[in-house]
């Protein structure tokens, strides 16, 4: 038997950034799945990346494992989260976890008993079956897809393990890159966020959610951290982009390992990054899917941190658009390329984190009205992206027809576009079958370029109707050599050039055309390309993409980026080893092997969200709701 204990202190005053980083040392160790919980899902077979799986080649028996560190530790944690005097659930076993309070303190203790210690030769991914008898879960293979790794596979599980980054002794997250011959890594020796979704999904698909759960905690604590520039503090709920493990002496004989977080405060602009919280969120829900374990989302301060995401988000402001309102530069693209106001890839990720958010909450009298904001949130949002951002030959040529300064509440031209804005090169693209969502959308702006990221995460979350949906695909198989070409994926299309580059980058010399955030292109994006190819039914434009991708990542030393039109070179500044090209390339593999587990990470269409009618429930007597005006055509197409 073995226990943690982790004691929480009550507090209304935040420490400063070093010294809270020294009072939550470890906060916990390696923590499987809550398998009591996952005695109805398949899991995939898996082998050990960190030497500390319990699974047999043909069978899976699971007893109550020790994931628990022979070590009890007290931590004291001042945040936000401790405010709260409520304890809720947090586990449904109570074999499993236990809260109490003592004395103003919450002192959580976790039991856990031995694992049996089991063989862990075998790699490949099986389908299983999952039975639960009395306090064993046994897993056998039915019809188990053996499957060989190729030599680019095993590299990538190499490097991948090479790169995770551990806080006091525990896995917490992998670093951006880890290229021997970098001599100036900036920050690419950090933990991003953003960066640290495929490595996730890699290893949660093969088994291992030890490191996904750490990653998720430590994150967790973070975002209540002290964070300003100059003088001045974002809001509560902000998830740093990136974090690094630093050593500090606490005296002359002693070192002590910390969490030094980035919030933007040192990134290169200045940025916040919108989409921390957005993917923390998704993660949270993948994990949750994936390993059967969803007593971490149902954690108290867990909860607490879903709720901080979705109140920055939901916060009100000067908006007239259910879209969020972000600076340049604060998502993947993290540097100026002209995608400030509504762009798509943060609302894509921002849709997706409202389902999830909605699917995790636990309603009671202190959340419902945010689960009431949160609905109307996703029906408005999905609305207006379906509505709004689509063009198509069609909708192109409605707005080459455009009529403008329309001043009246049913105006057909509702942003003042101004036909001329449509670009010489999209009359020529645009192809006759497919379409694609627009990059942004503002008064008398529409952003035409191709956003890969924006459009195959709205596939996966269903912000697009199913013809939508399919329709993007359509258009990147008709367009593949310009989105796809040599090396998968565009990350936008097509490249800003001259006065273009100059005016909207700011000269960027490391953004040129056709390089970089410019309509460079990133492997990384192969496993969202594979998730979307494989919820449309039509998993073969995956493969292929990945097909070629395998023939060049490995001799290629694994680029961040590859540069040209058609992504023929070695990105001019692209780093090599880079974690999330692996990481991308590993997920897509197990996603393409492993297609249940894949549907467990996407959303089908949301019927329910369709009817929900914010001017309905606000009695508006103004003229009849466009939204219903629109349902035949947009919303159930
Ligand atoms: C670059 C990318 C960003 C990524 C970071 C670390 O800044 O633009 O999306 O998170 O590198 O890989």
């Amino acid at each position: 038997m073995s226990a943690i204990c982790l004691i929480r202190k009550f507090s209304m005053k935040s420490p400063s950034r070093f010294h809270r980083s020294l009072l939550f040392s470890t906060f916990s160790k390696e923590s499987p799945p809550d398998l009591a919980r996952n005695a109805s899902i398949r899991r995939p077979y898996s082998s050990s990346i960190s030497g500390q799986r319990f699974v047999s080649p043909s069978i899976w028996r699971f007893t109550q494992p020790n994931w628990i560190s022979e070590k009890t530790r007290s931590i004291s944690v001042f945040s936000i989260r401790d405010f709260s005097t409520s304890i809720e659930t947090i586990a449904t076993d109570k074999s499993f976890e236990r809260i109490q309070v003592q004395s103003g303190l919450i002192v959580e203790k976790i039991h856990r008993n031995e694992e049996e210690t089991l063989d862990e030769s075998v790699s490949k991914i099986d389908v299983k079956e999952i039975e639960k008898s009395g306090d064993e879960i046994v897993e056998t293979i039915i019809g188990g897809k053996v499957r060989e790794e190729s030599e680019a596979e095993k590299e990538a599980w190499r490097i991948l393990e090479n790169a995770v980054v551990r806080y006091c002794g525990s896995p917490v997250g992998t670093v951006a890159a880890n290229d021997p011959g970098d001599k100036l890594p900036l920050n690419y020796d950090q933990v991003f966020i953003r960066d640290f979704v495929p490595s996730a999904l890699a290893f949660l698909l093969k088994g291992d959610g030890d490191i996904v759960r750490n990653f998720l905690l430590h994150t967790l604590q973070l975002q209540s951290w002290e964070k300003t520039v100059d003088c001045y503090s974002p809001g509560q709920g902000l998830m740093p982009a990136s974090f690094k493990v630093r050593t500090v002496a606490l005296d002359e004989n002693t070192t002590e390992e910390v969490l030094d977080p980035d919030f933007g405060e040192s990134a290169i602009g200045r940025v916040a990054p919108v989409d921390s919280g957005l993917w923390w969120i998704i993660l949270l829900r993948a994990y949750g899917k994936i390993t059967g374990d969803f007593s971490l989302q149902e954690r108290i301060d867990v909860q607490t941190g879903i709720k901080l995401i979705m109140n920055l988000c939901l916060a009100d402001g000067f908006d007239m658009f259910p879209t969020l309102l972000v600076t340049d530069g604060s998502c993947m693209i993290d540097r100026r390329m002209g995608i400030h106001g509504h762009p798509l890839e943060i609302q894509s990720l921002f849709y997706s984190a409202l389902r999830c958010s909605r699917e995790m909450l636990s309603v009671n009298d202190r959340s419902k009205d945010l689960v009431r904001a949160i609905n109307n949130r996703l029906s408005a949002l999905s609305f207006h992206i379906r509505e709004y951002y689509w063009v198509d030959i069609k909708k192109i040529n409605e707005i080459y027809r455009y009529k403008t300064e329309e001043y009246s509440t049913d105006a057909t031209n509702k942003f003042n576009i101004y036909p001329e804005q449509i670009p010489p090169w999209l009359m020529d693209w645009i192809p006759e079958q497919g379409g694609y969502l627009l990059g942004n959308l503002q008064p008398a702006h529409m952003d035409f370029r191709f956003f890969s990221l924006g459009n195959f995460w709205s596939i996966v979350s269903s912000l697009g109707t199913p013809k939508q949906n399919e329709a993007i695909l359509n258009l990147v198989e008709a367009k593949w050599d310009d989105i796809i070409g040599n090396m998968p994926l565009k990350i936008c299309y097509p490249a800003l050039e001259y006065d273009d580059w100059r005016i909207i980058t700011g000269s960027d010399p490391k953004n040129t055309p056709w390089s970089y955030h410019n309509s460079g292109s990133w492997p990384t994006l192969l496993w969202q390309f594979t998730l979307a190819c494989m919820k449309m039914g039509r998993p073969e434009l995956a493969e292929k993409a990945l097909a070629l991708a395998e023939k060049r990542l490995m001799a290629d030393r694994w680029p961040e980026y590859y540069d040209t039109r058609s992504g023929k070179f070695i990105g001019k500044q692209s780093r090599l080893y880079q974690t999330w090209t692996v990481a991308g390339f590993l997920t897509s593999k197990l996603l393409l092997a492993n297609p249940e587990m894949a549907s467990l990470l996407f959303w089908e269409e949301d019927y329910e969200l369709l009817d929900i009618c914010a001017c309905g429930l606000r009695k508006s007597d103004r003229k009849k709701c466009s939204r219903v005006a629109a349902k035949t055509q947009i919303l159930v197409r």
